[in-house]
């Protein structure tokens, strides 16, 4: 059958925000979704009192999955880290509106991306970061051929 979406979700699919990359980022995760073999990248850019600056993402998956991280992106930005642990693919999908039951799994890679870059950025300035446990799904630095 016909899969219905919020209009959020059309909205972030068909103009994603926070495309690209961010150069020597604080933080970089990279996830894949086991249910499908999608992929995300999430870049966090984290000044010294550990506010997300900066939020980018790629990624090589469905529409859901693209509406989800771009909200996600928005909704981390200005977020202290401690914050943006507790953005989970809930809080993501009620800020759309909503997802169709069988594309809740897309929103997944969002929130494991978010908490892999968090991981990568704690990894780097040797800090941990209560609560966030390394994410089973981060594929490390494995080229990501196609993007989004
Ligand atoms: Fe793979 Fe949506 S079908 S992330």
């Amino acid at each position: 059958g016909i899969i219905m979406y919020s209009e959020k979700v059309m909205d972030h699919f068909s103009n994603p925000r926070n495309v690209g990359e961010i150069e020597n980022a604080s933080g970089v995760g990279t996830v894949g979704n086991a249910k499908c073999g999608d992929i995300m990248r999430i870049y966090l850019d984290i000044d010294q009192d550990g506010v997300i600056k900066d939020c980018k993402f790629k990624t090589f998956g469905c529409g859901a999955a693209v509406a989800t991280s771009s909200m996600a992106t928005e909704l981390v930005m200005g977020m202290h880290i401690n914050e943006a642990l507790k953005v989970t693919n809930k809080a993501v999908m009620d800020a759309l509106d909503g997802l169709p039951p069988v594309k809740v799994h897309c929103s997944l890679l969002a929130e494991e991306a978010i908490h892999a870059a968090l991981w990568d950025y704690a990894q780097k300035h040797n800090i941990i970061i209560e609560g966030l446990e390394q994410p089973k799904t981060d594929i490390g630095e494995e080229e990501v051929e196609e993007e989004y």
